[in-house]
């Protein structure tokens, strides 16, 4: 293990007003993207897509790292240079999603299950090859008035911790990520116990397991609303019941959180993360943002697919950056 490679990692990543950007949809998710915008999700479009993104002008005042997708890892920009070197031409690191998503785990109705350690090792010494410095692994946590079960809490923390256990040996900094989901008509106090419940598993055996926490990062969800709760907790607080879950659960050696989107729009995702940073309640971790949908959904629905829309959308791409920054 070579701790100086992963400390460099994570000083890069969180460089001052710098987040993360997740371009990792997987293949039935980009295309659920695509189709909301009648956009064929064929090869050479969504290449066409990611160029769009990282070669953004000024991207890389706002965003450290990209996290992408096994196909978009391997392609090439325009110019024929591998995505990962256009990323890093530009001083963002390059980043993997390695899960292969979620299943029903049997005898937990309700809870999921991530799939994907079988032979991550050598997947992760084939992708470091290309560039990769970090990784990121997705644990599903569906939130109703029984879920997450005690099984689906204590098997995704397993897993979530195997899978930082593995790539720090092959030096990758982990991108943990435990995500409550915002379905539902829950509350935000029901969700708020269940965060605590999932964090504090998440570190318990991410600690068993001898992850170094100095050496990852923590993608959570926010305690929020569910999305079909009509009564929506305000951004005060959103952002004072997340700080009071994460501060209850998530020791000050891990370096950095950058949360997931999830769901909510662009403007309130901005907005919550804003609040918690102004907060005057202490935080010993850097807190910053690893949006998917929040930063990329005004750019996709300028894009349309259409080569002559693709400076436009950049514009939207780095507005929603520069504001979470
Ligand atoms: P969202 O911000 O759209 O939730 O995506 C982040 C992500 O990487 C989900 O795994």
């Amino acid at each position: 293990m070579n701790t100086t490679t992963m400390k460099q990692t994570i000083t890069d990543i969180t460089a001052t007003g710098k987040g993360i950007l997740a371009a990792d949809e997987s293949s039935p998710t980009i295309k659920k993207r695509f189709d909301a915008i009648n956009v064929e999700s064929t090869e050479d479009n969504r290449r066409a897509y990611r160029e769009l993104l990282f070669t953004t002008p000024g991207i890389n005042d706002f965003v450290s790292g990209v996290i992408l997708f096994e196909e978009t890892l391997k392609q090439n920009s325009f110019k024929n240079i591998p995505f990962p070197k256009v990323l890093s031409d530009q001083g963002i690191v390059p980043g993997i999603k390695v899960d292969k998503g979620p299943i029903d785990l049997p005898n937990s109705p309700g809870d999921k299950v991530t799939q994907g350690l079988d032979g991550l090792g050598d997947r992760l010494e084939e992708y470091k090859k290309l560039g990769v410095r970090f990784a990121k692994w997705r644990a599903v946590l569906p939130i109703t008035e029984s879920n997450p079960r005690c099984n689906g809490t204590m098997l995704n923390a397993v897993f979530l911790a195997r899978y930082a256990s593995i790539c720090q040996e092959h030096d990758i900094v982990p991108i943990v990520e435990p995500e409550l989901l915002m379905d539902g008509t829950h509350t935000i106090e029901r969700c708020l116990e269940a965060s605590r419940k999932v964090f504090h598993r998440v570190i318990h055996e991410l600690m068993h397991q001898k992850v170094i926490l100095e050496y990852m990062i923590l993608k959570p969800s926010m305690v929020i609303s569910g999305k079909e709760n009509p009564e929506q907790a305000s951004v005060t607080k959103v952002a004072e019941a997340t700080l009071q879950i994460l501060r209850e659960t998530i020791p000050a050696a891990v370096p950095t959180i950058n949360f997931l989107s999830g769901g909510q729009t662009d403007e309130l995702a901005t907005a919550h993360l804003n609040a918690m940073n102004a907060s005057d309640t202490a935080k010993p971790w850097n807190l910053s943002f690893s949006y998917g949908r929040a930063l990329q959904a005004p750019a996709l629905k300028t894009w349309r697919g259409k080569p002559e829309n693709v400076a436009d959308a950049q514009e939207e791409l780095n507005k929603r950056a520069r504001l979470n920054s």
